[in-house]
């Protein structure tokens, strides 16, 4: 669908409605992004500035008023056409030595589209960053995603005046992004598939992907070398740990654009699900990138991620010491880390007086749970299950989940009871064999 964007007096917005423009404060400074969707708190927020008369929002085309704006105009999705053509070449990556300089030209031109999307109109990128995932082809998503992400964290570097991009600087990070792992295709796919963890042999090979790959594209043509240093660092921290090509100096300044990667190509893997591991909120994810802040990561482009990414998706679901499972009912993108839950189901007789009970995270109610709480987040409730049941089978994590001692007893809301039954039994699992015999 084609969409146009209108003005529209504040006291007119209804909830559903997506911002066609950043809306600002009197300084200038980003309140709510373009592509939010308008929440009933949202819309309140912004009727509050007096100074917000009116915002843009997008309509469909058909309901805009005729002769508004010619459709051509209107449209807000990114081109995907380049993604089947980066899948056919990361399937014949396998059989190339090197990448061919006409292959550099034509991706060049298909990301330049993308650019322009990103830095002209900015769409909801983050909502399309959350969509892609997928267990088989995943080095050619996860270079997809790095890319996209790769970008808007350039983007969002240039709106907070962090880093100024030049037009090369911007294709050479998309490229770089898009060809990070071209390496991998060199690695057994036993190894990149690999369910558990690697074995010290394992790892020696997968760590020579960068090796691998920088030796492809080394005499490329029409490549610059900030897109090459991409490929051969992309696992190298500003304090200068991490691993590259064996060979290649370690440079002593990690050049910005690698540093963008860098973040971009660590949250993407956190946040996707993958072959060893379940998906993490970008939460939990911004979370470990800051562990690394000032001595792996540049901290000013974790501060432009930290800007574009929902930590708490609105239908994710959040696990809180105690036995308390919450779902996101709804975030207001003025205070994002601030979302409101409501308490679906309850693992343990000591919190189960909690459940059908909402709450904003933040405020300061006694017996709620608190951020401090946050144990563990997924994306579904069979994934939650997934993350508890290998928290509980590491040792110590148990006692991070459960104290010692907990009753367990399964509460939750009559539409969650069957979801939860199914997937949390196996905390049950020895009662009910007593129940058996
Ligand atoms: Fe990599
Ligand atoms: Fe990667």
């Amino acid at each position: 669908m084609a969409y146009i964007s209108v003005k529209v007096r504040t006291k007119d917005l209804k909830p559903g409605q997506i911002l066609a423009e950043d809306v600002r404060d009197t300084h200038g400074r980003v309140l709510v992004f373009q592509g939010a969707v308008l929440t009933p708190n949202l819309i309140v927020g912004l009727r509050i500035r007096e100074y917000i008369d009116s915002v843009k929002i997008f309509i469909p085309v058909e309901e805009a008023p005729k002769g508004l704006v010619k459709p051509e105009q209107a449209g807000i999705s990114i081109p995907g056409g380049i993604q089947p053509k980066l899948g056919r070449f990361f399937r014949n990556a396998r059989k190339m030595h090197e990448i061919k300089p006409e292959t550099i030209k034509e991706l060049s031109e298909d990301v330049k589209p993308i650019i322009e999307e990103i830095f002209e109109t900015r769409p909801a990128i983050m909502d399309s960053l959350q969509l892609i995932s997928s267990h088989d082809d995943h080095t050619h998503d996860h270079s997809w995603m790095v890319m996209l992400l790769s970008l808007s964290i350039l983007r969002m570097a240039e709106l907070k005046n962090v880093f100024h991009p030049g037009k090369q600087d911007k294709v050479d990070i998309a490229l770089g992004a898009l060809l990070h792992d071209v390496g991998k295709t060199k690695v057994p796919l036993e190894i990149l598939n690999k369910p558990g963890k690697l074995d010290p042999d394992e790892w020696k090979i997968m760590k020579k992907h960068p090796d691998y790959g920088y030796a492809m594209v080394r005499s490329t043509e029409n490549l610059m070398p900030v897109a090459k240093a991409i490929v051969a660092h992309h696992h190298r921290f500003i304090d200068g740990t991490g691993y590259s090509p064996e060979g290649l100096p370690v440079l002593e300044k990690l050049p910005t654009l690698v540093r963008i990667v860098t973040i971009a190509d660590i949250y993407e893997a956190i946040v996707s699900d993958r072959p060893y591991h379940v998906a993490a909120l970008p939460y939990h994810a911004i979370k470990i990138i800051d562990q690394g802040a000032g001595t792996k990561f540049d901290e000013r482009f974790i501060g432009c991620l930290r800007e574009m990414v929902a930590p708490f998706p609105t239908g994710s679901f959040l696990f809180f010491r105690k036995g308390v499972i919450g779902k996101v009912e709804a975030v207001d993108a003025l205070e994002k880390e601030l979302p409101f839950i409501e308490i679906i189901a309850s693992l343990t007789k000591e919190t189960e007086d909690l459940v059908g009970r909402e709450f904003r995270l933040g405020e300061s109610l006694n017996d709620m749970p608190k951020e401090e709480d946050i144990v563990l987040g997924a994306y579904s409730p069979v994934n939650l299950a997934t993350k508890i049941k290998s928290a509980m089978g590491i040792g110590s994590g148990s006692d991070v989940l459960f104290e010692p001692g907990t009753e367990f007893a399964l509460t939750s809301l009559p539409e969650w009871e069957r979801i939860m039954k199914e997937h949390f039994d196996f905390l049950f699992e020895s009662e009910s064999e007593e129940r058996v015999r």
